[in-house]
């Protein structure tokens, strides 16, 4: 797979999957954004794969549910690095399960914003920019959640994640004719912060063991490369065999 010319945007990747993700690209040459609304940890990241692997990197405080912050992610990275081949869209929070009538309004808007209307405000941004390059790729995180129904986790998480997976669709069927792809990750139970405090079962994993931040980065890395140029409005399961459609 060659990256070498091609500039990636990864929201939420100063920790966890989008880190290990913003690890790989820059392993295979990219140019990459690690955009975060942690901005120290983002500098961090930025700063150690700049040294370690001599790309070209660049930190930037984003809030995904914020249009405005959006649109200035999106126009320091033109202004910088030029242009933008690749937006994986990995910024995300999670509720823990509660029982349904318990979750209120401000939580279900709360995730909404972020996790939903972050991917909008992202998708939206860039797409002018795509049209305009001839080409591009979009990447979204979904989850196993969204497609089986929340297991350790809200409901309101799990409804965000399966509105991405049919918004992945509709960008796909939309953007096609501009060679744009849109496509989605959906993982099982992955090792990261966001899963710590949650007791797994191994044996309803037929591949026996957690997922970590680098299966989900390969399976980005994958639909982000020229190898799935005729892959778009898919939903890839990266989940040990948990659930199979
Ligand atoms: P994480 O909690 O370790 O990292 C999430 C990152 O997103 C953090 O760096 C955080 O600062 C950032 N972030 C949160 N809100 C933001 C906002 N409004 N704007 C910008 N950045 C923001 O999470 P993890 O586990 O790495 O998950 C990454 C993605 O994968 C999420 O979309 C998550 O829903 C999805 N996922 C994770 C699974 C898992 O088992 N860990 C399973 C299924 C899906």
């Amino acid at each position: 797979m060659k990256l070498e010319d091609k500039t990636v945007i990864i929201t939420g990747s100063g920790q966890g999957i989008g880190q290990e993700t913003a690890e790989l690209f820059a392993q295979y040459g990219a140019s990459v954004v690690v955009a975060d609304l942690n901005f120290e940890k983002a500098v961090a990241v930025s700063e150690y794969l700049r040294k370690k692997y001599q790309c070209d990197t660049l930190a930037i405080k984003v809030d995904v549910s914020n249009p405005d912050s959006v649109k200035s992610m999106i126009d320091k990275t033109i202004d910088q690095l030029f242009r933008i081949d690749i937006l994986v869209n990995n910024a995300g929070i999670c509720q823990g399960a509660v029982p349904f009538e318990d979750l209120d309004n401000n939580e279900w808007q709360k995730i909404i914003n972020v996790n939903l209307m972050g991917t909008v405000n992202c998708i939206k941004e860039v797409i002018p920019i795509m049209k305009q390059q001839g080409s591009g790729k979009i990447i979204n995180l979904c989850s196993l959640a969204g497609e089986v129904g929340g297991i350790k986790v809200a409901a309101s998480y799990a409804a965000t994640k399966a509105a991405i997976s049919c918004l992945t669709k509709s960008n796909a069927k939309y953007l096609g004719p501009y060679n744009i792809n849109v496509n989605a990750v959906a993982p099982g139970f992955i090792d990261t912060d966001m899963t710590k405090d949650f007791d797994y079962e191994l044996g309803t994993v037929p591949l026996r063991r957690l997922g970590t931040p680098k299966d989900i980065a390969n399976g980005i890395l994958f639909l982000s490369s020229e190898e799935a140029s005729y892959i778009t409005g898919t939903t890839l399961d990266v989940n040990g065999g948990v659930f199979m459609k």
